[in-house]
């Protein structure tokens, strides 16, 4: 799968770490992020990634900030995009399997590298288990389209 990523100077290490780990687990990366630890501002690399995964440039989309909240926020205000963000193996396969999120976000001022490998790679090897949730899915278009997005 082609897999979008990005993150601000908080993730910069963690995102260039997890980057090669995707790899490695035959995915090709889009990097969208900071590659410096210099200061930046985490809205746009949401909106970036945001923008590659609903408009099908990418795939899937990883989001890395100091704790994946604010990231995520402004991925999710792109139409189409559903980000969840983890900091457990768990939730990383459940956002997949019940939510269809198409970006998984997480926090490098949380959780450390090897918890967050086991995200990437649940989130990855998940897959939508559709039925029931498929109808919850349609209610998230619905709200967008309530609120003019
Ligand atoms: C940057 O200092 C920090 O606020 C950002 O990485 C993130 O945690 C925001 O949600």
């Amino acid at each position: 799968m082609k897999i979008a990523m990005g993150n601000d100077h908080a993730a910069t290490a963690l995102k260039l770490e997890i980057m090669e780990y995707v790899k490695e687990l035959g995915h090709e990366v889009l990097n969208f992020g900071a590659d410096t630890n210099e200061r930046c501002d985490y809205p746009v690399f949401g909106e970036k990634v945001g923008r590659a995964v609903a408009s099908g440039e990418a795939d899937l989309g990883i989001l890395i900030c100091g704790t994946g909240v604010g990231i995520s926020i402004a991925a999710n205000k792109v139409k189409g995009v559903r980000a969840g963000v983890c900091s457990d193996a768990t939730t990383a396969r459940l956002i997949r399997e019940h939510n269809n999120a198409n970006i998984l976000a997480f926090g490098a001022r949380i959780v450390g590298s090897e918890l967050a490998r086991d995200m990437v790679k649940a989130y990855l090897e998940a897959e939508f288990a559709g039925g029931r949730h498929q109808t919850r899915i349609d209610m998230f278009a619905e709200i967008e389209e309530r609120s003019g997005l």
